[in-house]
């Protein structure tokens, strides 16, 4: 085997020779670097070369182009110049077509059928089927002075993602579901891309065809139903011309979605209970104001009577983001920063590493969920400040939807434990593709 096909080689960029920054080893470029520490090795980049720097990952030369402002001109893109498809490329083999890999008329018209799914009408059967699915499961969570949140939650966001997305109680097919999509997003950020057996690219190109096969086989009973989860209406959406997404349309777009929804609510929500369980005074004040509400379940019309569970929650999504790194891809030649870009040049731009502008935050390293109260508004210090959802047409099309979950989880879920530490305990967190920690997050977990 040679070397070269261990990663595949990324688009060609132009000449970047007067880009500062280095490009690391041949054919692996920083890539072991990145993997290790993203954030670091990202900031001693900034450091070094300043706002606008050249990397190598994944067999492509990059340019970071770092700070809120890039965030906005790349992200808002005015010009049309940055595209989505070909700055995701490392998801294209295990997620082509899925509405990030699609760009401009042809991704506004995709996003406007979807869209119909992600209305209040929808949302708020979504709802209840999401606080069904919590009341269900936890009170089989064992109190335990060990217990494993992180594979607890992404068990359980699964299953909801299964009734509300597919309109299916999980039974047998679980257990594998759940796999396959380990498989998929594992391989996302595999460094041999060919999917040869015994790899994470032959496991994950496996696990797309099962899941593929799995919605396809739900298609006719989905189309003929008058069922309200996602999958159904995607069955039944029409464009303006009156024409049905395809059969391979839809398993392509739930398949990207429910990739797009899982890990990423699932890391969140291990990151709120995490801070949570550190900062026991906000875990407190959070419970009163769920308990002030009254009801067991969350209504759909008091959401937005939890005003510090909202601000704690935006907190941990800018602690630690689900989606630290945005990528792109330039059309054209553009300017930024001083510099002339080239067309055809993978471009990264961070709301993770914004989350930690101390230009743009108080004490950014520390966890303080007043930040975001009104009369500190640090969020609105730039428009794209607090960028976990990203922003532009990209922005995430089921914020809502996650936002909405995790009221919904923590509303239930303080009720009825109370959630600590162990002493001195420091959680390890892999950061990409989509942070999680390392030992699977073992709380104290006791019933109230
Ligand atoms: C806390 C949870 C979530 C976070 C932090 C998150 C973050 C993001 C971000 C940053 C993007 C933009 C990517 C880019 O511009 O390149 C995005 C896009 C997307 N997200 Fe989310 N997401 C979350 C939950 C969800 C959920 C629950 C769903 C589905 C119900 C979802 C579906 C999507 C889809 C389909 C896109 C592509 C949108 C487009 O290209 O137009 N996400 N998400």
């Amino acid at each position: 085997m040679a070397l070269s096909e261990t990663i595949k080689a990324g688009p060609v960029a132009g000449k970047l020779d007067h880009i500062p920054g280095h490009l690391g080893m041949p054919i692996f470029g920083n890539t072991f670097e990145f993997l290790k520490y993203p954030f670091a090795f990202h900031e001693s980049r900034r450091q070094q070369c300043g706002p606008v720097y050249k990397f190598s990952v994944f067999g492509g030369r990059t340019v970071a182009l770092y700070g809120a402002d890039a965030l906005e001109y790349v992200l808002m893109d005015r010009e049309k110049n940055f595209g989505s498809r070909d700055g995701w490329r490392l998801l294209q083999q295990l997620f082509p077509n899925g509405l990030m890999l699609r760009d401009f008329d042809d991704h506004r018209s995709h996003r406007r059928i979807m869209q119909v799914a992600f209305k209040p009408r929808p949302m708020q059967d979504y709802m209840l089927r999401l606080n069904d699915g919590i009341a269900n499961t936890l009170p089989a969570w064992t109190p335990s002075p060990r217990f494993q949140f992180y594979p607890a939650i992404k068990k359980l966001t699964l299953d909801l993602g299964a009734s509300v997305f597919l309109g299916l109680e999980m039974g047998d097919e679980a257990a594998k579901l759940n796999q396959a999509f380990v498989d998929e997003v594992a391989a996302s950020v595999a460094v041999i891309r060919k999917p040869w057996p015994g790899t994470k690219m032959g496991r994950g190109v496996k696990a797309r065809a099962f899941l593929l096969d799995f919605f396809r086989d739900l298609i006719p009973a989905r189309r003929s139903g008058d069922a309200d989860d996602m999958f159904s209406q995607f069955c039944r959406a029409k464009a303006e011309d009156g024409a049905f997404f395809s059969d391979d349309e839809i398993v392509d777009h739930l398949n990207f979605l429910l990739m797009a929804a899982h890990d990423t609510t699932t890391s969140a929500l291990t990151t709120m209970i995490w801070a949570l369980a550190q900062y026991p005074e906000w875990q407190d004040a959070v419970r009163d104001e769920v308990m002030a509400l009254g009801t067991e379940r969350l209504d759909y019309a008091a959401m937005d009577r939890l005003a510090l569970t909202e601000r704690v929650f935006k907190e941990a999504l800018r602690f630690r983001p689900p989606v630290p790194f945005l990528p792109r891809f330039s059309r054209r030649p553009f300017e930024f920063g001083g510099y002339e870009i080239p067309g055809d040049t993978s471009i990264s731009v961070s709301p993770g590493l914004v989350a930690m502008d101390e230009d743009i935050w108080t004490e950014p390293t520390r966890f303080d969920p007043d930040r975001f109260s009104d009369n500190r508004a640090e969020d609105r210090r730039h428009r794209f400040a607090w960028s976990p959802f990203g922003g532009g047409a990209h922005k995430c099309i089921g914020m809502h939807f996650a936002i909405m979950q995790v009221r919904a989880f923590v509303h239930q879920f303080l009720q009825h434990y109370r959630v600590a530490l162990p002493d001195g305990y420091k959680p390890r967190w892999q950061a990409i593709p989509i942070p999680k920690p390392r030992d699977g997050l073992p709380v104290i977990l006791t019933r109230l």
